[in-house]
C-alpha cells in the first residue's frame, strides 16, 4: 500500500528521501531557503512552495501523513494553557492550521535534542497539547543517529502523532550495530586535505566515550594566555569545536548547521585530514548520487540542518506497520452499510 506525504520545512529533503525508501509518494513539498530550493530541484526535479506562512492550508493537497523538521520558537504561553489560536506568530501554528484543515492521519515531527527542555519544557508541552486538541495520540523520543547505521552522534526529538489512537511504539525502531568514521572515508584521490604536523597535537591515551567518540587532539590554534591558569593553556583549544579532532576509529560529533568552513578534522592513518564534502554527506545518510549544487559554504550549511536519511528510513517503515496500515484494516473492519433502494424498502416493509 503506497501513501502519501506533505514535506514542510523541507530543507534539502532528507524526510523526503527516508520516506520514499519506503514507497511512499511526495504531493507537497515547503522550503523559504533559495539555495536549498535549488537542491531540492535539482534532485527531486521538484520545485518548492517558499514561506509556508503564505499559503492557504485549503491549496495543500490532501495526504496521510504531515512531515516537518520544524524551526524550534518559544511560545510566549504556559503548555497548561489550550486554545488554537495561543500559538500564532510560530512556525508551528502552521503545522497546525494544516493538521486542522486536512486530518493527515500520522504525523512525524523532527527538533534539535533539547526541544524537550527548551523553556524549561514549556515547548515541547505546548505542541504535545495543540496536537492532542486536534485528535492525535501523541509519542516522543529522543533518537541518535549513531544507533542506525551511520557513524554520527546526532541526537533528535521526534514525535510521531496517530489519529487512530495507536500510541507509537519507539522500542519497536531496529537499531544497527555501530560503524565508525573510518568506514565512511573516501579513498585519497589525492584531492584530500592534510594538516601539516605542527599545525596539531595528538594525545595519548586516547579513549572512546559513551557516545562512541574518540577525543584524539586539537589543531594548535592561537590561545588565550591571559588569566590561565599554568598547564590549562591547551584548553582554550580544546574547548572550541573546530580545534578539535576526532579519531577515525570512533563516532564523529553532530555536523552543525553553523559551521560552513567544513572544520571537521579527523586522526587517521596517523595523519590528521579534513573531511570532504561527500564524507560530510554520507556522515548524513545521503547517497555519493546526491546532487551538490552551489558554494560549499552553503552544501556545509545545509548538510549541518538536514536529518539522518537511515533513521528516517526506520521511521517510515514503523509508522507504516504501526499506524498507517493498521488505520486501514481499522476501516476495512467497520461493517459496511447496506443500501438499498426505496421499491426493495417498500417490499421489505409489506412482507412484514
Ligand atoms: C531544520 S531544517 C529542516 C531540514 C530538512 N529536514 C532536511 O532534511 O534538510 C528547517 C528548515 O525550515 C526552513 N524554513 C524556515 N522557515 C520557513 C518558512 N517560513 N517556510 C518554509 N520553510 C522554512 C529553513 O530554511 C530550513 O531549511
Amino acid at each position: 500500500m503506497s501513501y502519501n506525504f506533505i514535506d514542510l520545512f523541507a530543507g534539502i529533503g532528507g524526510f523526503r528521501t527516508g520516506f520514499e525508501k519506503n514507497e511512499f509518494n511526495c504531493v507537497f513539498s515547503s522550503e523559504i531557503d533559495e539555495h536549498a530550493g535549488e537542491m531540492y530541484h535539482a534532485n527531486y526535479n521538484e520545485t518548492v512552495f517558499k514561506d509556508i506562512t503564505k499559503i492557504d492550508e485549503k491549496e495543500i493537497p490532501n495526504h496521510d501523513i504531515l512531515l516537518a523538521g520544524f524551526p524550534c520558537q518559544p511560545f510566549s504561553i504556559a503548555g497548561e494553557k489550550k486554545g488554537f489560536n495561543d500559538t500564532r506568530g510560530t512556525l508551528f501554528f502552521d503545522i497546525q492550521r494544516i493538521l486542522k484543515e486536512k486530518k493527515p492521519k500520522a504525523i512525524v515531527l523532527e527538533n534539535v535534542k533539547h526541544f524537550k527542555s527548551h523553556d524549561n519544557g514549556n515547548t515541547l508541552k505546548v505542541v504535545l497539547n495543540a496536537l492532542n486538541e486536534l485528535g492525535y495520540t501523541t509519542s516522543w523520543k529522543v533518537l541518535n543517529a549513531k544507533d542506525f547505521g551511520v557513524p554520527q552522534n546526532r541526537e533528535r526529538t521526534i514525535i510521531v502523532g496517530s489519529l487512530n489512537g495507536i500510541k507509537f511504539d519507539f522500542n519497536k525502531l531496529a537499531t544497527q550495530e555501530p560503524i565508525y568514521i573510518k568506514d565512511i572515508l573516501e579513498d585519497d584521490n589525492g584531492q584530500i586535505e592534510y594538516l601539516e604536523e605542527n599545525d596539531y597535537t595528538i594525545i595519548e591515551n586516547q579513549k572512546k566515550q559513551s557516545s562512541g567518540l574518540i577525543f584524539a587532539g586539537y589543531r594548535n590554534k592561537k590561545i588565550r594566555t591571559k588569566g590561565t591558569r599554568p598547564d590549562t593553556l591547551h584548553l582554550s583549544r580544546v574547548h572550541k569545536q573546530p580545534n578539535r579532532i576526532y579519531s577515525s576509529n570512533g563516532t564523529h560529533p553532530t555536523l552543525s548547521s553553523q559551521e560552513s568552513s567544513g572544520r571537521y578534522f579527523v586522526y587517521h592513518n596517523r595523519k590528521v585530514r579534513k573531511l570532504t564534502l561527500k564524507e560530510c554527506y554520507r556522515l548524513m545518510g545521503f547517497e555519493d548520487d546526491f546532487k551538490l549544487v552551489g558554494s560549499k559554504a552553503k552544501l556545509y550549511n545545509r548538510i549541518g540542518n538536514s536529518i539522518v536519511i537511515p533513521m528516517v528510513e526506520e521511521i517510515a517503515k514503523q509508522v507504516k506497520n504501526q499506524i498507517l496500515n493498521k488505520t486501514d484494516d481499522i476501516i476495512k473492519c467497520k461493517k459496511p452499510i447496506k443500501q438499498i433502494s426505496l421499491f426493495d424498502f417498500i417490499n421489505e416493509k409489506l412482507a412484514g
